[in-house]
């Protein structure tokens, strides 16, 4: 038994049981995985943003997806209901007060993750779970002003959550074997293969990933023409070129991995101005038109 244990887990009778989901942040990763949960573990789930107007369009996004589901016969009408009636999409923080695990996908920022931890954790219970989707800031450093910092895990989705089968778990030095257990366990009933990573910038994916694309980016400012780097990749059998994994996961979160990565690792990682550049240079883009790597611009996000 313990053989099948993922390496690291600690025993999953240690695992909280979840029974309500909160989800701080609507954006496009919140979203993603807050149908997840609604899917995979039949629970309520609760988000919550800035405005009501950022919390609309993420259950907008959560129930055309439930909908694009019922279209392709994957959920039958009622199924699909009750799917949409578990999810609420509010401003009201004070309900997170019965939601066991709590993760937040708010702006890759320290500062603003906790903050949000510093609003929530005097409403929920004391046992609560507590989770960042971070994808390279030091999930110590984000739990730092918790008065419970052994209750943080780091819990990193990858885009698209639908399909994409890793979840990073992140230790820090505090996190308590409860909550490692518990997202071992969710992550599990979320049907993904979950790793267990140092809280080390970028964690493993990043730090591969910010590599290909920051390379990517110089090569292309050495002359070589974006559609080429696209094709060269191709044969190496992944399933996109670095720069439609760019457009897919956002130009404005790349950047940001690649900025987190230099100044984790100034010795291996440059402060990337190639990979800026070519965000304002849309001739870049233009001259190379092809597959998704046209939607590549600045304001691809917008
Ligand atoms: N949302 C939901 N489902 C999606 C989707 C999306 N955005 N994109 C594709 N899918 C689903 C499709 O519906 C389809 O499902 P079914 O087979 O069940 O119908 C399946 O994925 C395959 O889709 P397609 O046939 O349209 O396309 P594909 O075979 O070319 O695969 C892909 C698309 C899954 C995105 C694939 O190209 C891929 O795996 N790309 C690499 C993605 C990757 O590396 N992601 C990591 C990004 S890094 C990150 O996220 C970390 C970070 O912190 C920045």
């Amino acid at each position: 038994k313990r053989a099948n244990r993922p390496v690291g887990a600690p025993d999953k009778t240690l695992a909280k049981k979840v029974t309500k989901v909160g989800i701080i942040g609507a954006g496009l990763m919140a979203s993603q995985f807050a149908l997840l949960f609604v899917r995979k573990l039949r629970v309520p789930v609760l988000i919550t943003d800035l405005d009501q107007t950022r919390v609309d369009k993420g259950v907008a996004y959560i129930h055309d997806e439930i909908g694009k589901l019922e279209a392709k016969g994957r959920l039958d009408g009622d199924s699909a209901n009750q799917l949409r009636a578990l999810v609420t999409g509010t401003t009201d923080k004070s309900l997170y007060a019965d939601c066991d695990f709590v993760i937040e996908a708010v702006f890759e920022e320290v500062g603003v993750k906790q903050a949000v931890f510093a609003e929530i954790e005097p409403i929920i219970a004391d046992d609560a779970i507590l989770a960042t989707n971070t994808s390279s800031l030091s999930v110590e450093e984000i739990g730092a002003k918790l008065a419970h910092p052994e209750r943080l895990v780091g819990f990193h989705f990858f885009n698209p959550v639908a399909v994409m089968p890793l979840i990073e778990i992140v230790k820090t030095q505090e996190t308590s074997d409860a909550a490692l257990s518990t997202a071992f366990v969710v992550a599990k009933g979320l049907g993904k293969n979950a790793v267990l990573t140092a809280d080390a910038p970028g964690f493993v994916v990043n730090r591969l990933l910010a590599k290909v694309m920051g390379e990517a980016a110089r090569a292309v400012y050495e002359g070589t023409p974006v559609a080429d780097v696209e094709k060269a990749f191709a044969p190496l059998g992944l399933p996109m070129g670095p720069f439609q994994l760019i457009d897919l996961v956002g130009w404005k979160v790349a950047a940001h991995v690649q900025d987190t990565m230099a100044h984790a690792f100034p010795d291996r990682f440059y402060s990337n101005e190639n990979f800026h550049q070519l965000a304002e240079l849309p001739q870049v883009v233009e001259k190379d038109k092809g597959g998704r790597v046209t939607g590549f611009t600045k304001d691809a996000q917008k």
